[in-house]
């Protein structure tokens, strides 16, 4: 990548490809600073992202899920205060969510392979948001996911592509979730961490503030880059590296933080256990198809051309299927 200061990154094709050497420069030259091309103020650091949930308040939903060009976001008003926080019944979601996962893979694994993103993660995604949506009148959880659907399937699809991506990729990890199963809540955090659906969250400064060393002036649009906060070496160590062993894997924000961190987010890891749990019974040694995406010293994956999240657009995989 050529000048990566000068990168416009809500424009730059490159970037949405591979973000992470561009987020690792703008930390190396300050955690918090603004980018030049449209002023936003870029948050890089995982303390100052977490002083930026604290000090700053969410964007109207429609601005922030839809990743609209950010300085929009300076003329939405303050979002309205709510009502507490809904409370989500996870387990209550297991069962169903189990036979939906068989009910997808029926239709593709005797073929023993597939588009991932097209035949599983999509289709699940869309059925699994349907059924965990309930009745949206009743719920803010089920009112702010119907108001914001598409992005909110595509965020569960990203992260069971990402999820599958790596176990493909690397069939120990693969081995070692299918004998103990204890194992996929771990993997499915550090896959938050290392390559999450949200690479940033746009807040506005409702009041003077400041994030480490930076002031900011109210109505300051802030883009919290969630995506290099996971990466941030002061936090993690070896950051780069997916480790099954990470002690303070918890601490990634890829549901935000504090009171108005996503709502979904206990369903959604139901959701990936149950569904990783499942594709592990039905298939096994799945490894990447290499007719799609090269050899394994040289392989090609295109991500959504978006700045907003992070998704494959195609996951081609091979594996057994059990009978
Ligand atoms: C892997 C999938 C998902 C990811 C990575 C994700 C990520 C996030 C993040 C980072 C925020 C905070 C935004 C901010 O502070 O500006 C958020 C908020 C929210 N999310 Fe999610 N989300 C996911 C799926 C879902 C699902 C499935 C639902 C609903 C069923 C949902 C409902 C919400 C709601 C209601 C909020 C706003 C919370 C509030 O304002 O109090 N999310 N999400």
């Amino acid at each position: 990548m050529a000048d990566l200061t000068w990168l416009d990154y809500f424009s730059d094709g490159e970037v949405t490809q591979d973000p992470y050497e561009y987020f690792d420069h703008l930390r190396s030259l300050s955690p918090v600073l603004r980018e030049p091309h449209h002023g936003v103020v870029v948050v890089t650091g995982h303390r100052e992202v977490l002083d930026g949930f604290t000090r700053t308040v969410p964007t109207p939903a429609a601005t922030t899920m839809c990743g609209r060009i950010p300085e929009a976001a300076s003329r939405q008003p303050r979002r309205p205060s709510h009502p507490p926080l809904a409370r989500a019944q996870p387990d209550a979601h297991a069962d169903s969510m189990r036979a939906l996962a068989d009910r997808v893979v029926d239709d593709f694994v005797d073929n023993g392979r597939c588009d991932f993103v097209s035949e599983y993660a999509m289709p699940l995604a869309t059925r699994a948001v349907e059924t965990l949506l309930g009745d949206p009148t009743r719920d803010r959880v089920a009112a702010a996911a119907v108001a914001n659907h598409d992005t909110v399937r595509d965020t569960v699809a990203n992260l069971l592509g990402t999820a599958v991506r790596i176990l493909a990729e690397n069939p120990g990890f693969a081995e070692a979730l299918r004998h103990d199963r204890s194992l996929i809540d771990p993997f499915v955090e550090e896959t938050l961490r290392f390559d999450g659906p949200t690479k940033v969250a746009f807040r506005i400064a409702d009041r003077p503030t400041s994030i480490g060393n930076h002031d900011l002036a109210a109505g300051t649009v802030v883009m919290l880059v969630l995506a290099a906060a996971n990466r941030d070496p002061r936090k993690f160590v070896d950051p780069s590296t997916f480790r099954l062993d990470r002690t303070n894997v918890g601490d990634h924000v890829s549901f935000g933080q504090g009171t108005r961190a996503c709502t979904g987010a206990p369903l959604i890891r139901t959701a990936a256990r149950v569904t990783l749990d499942r594709l592990l019974d039905r298939m096994r040694d799945i490894r990447i198809r290499e007719r799609a995406h090269g050899p394994a010293s040289d392989r090609m994956y295109v991500y959504e051309p978006t700045f907003l999240l992070r998704g494959l657009v195609e996951l081609h995989i091979e594996f057994t299927p059990v009978r």
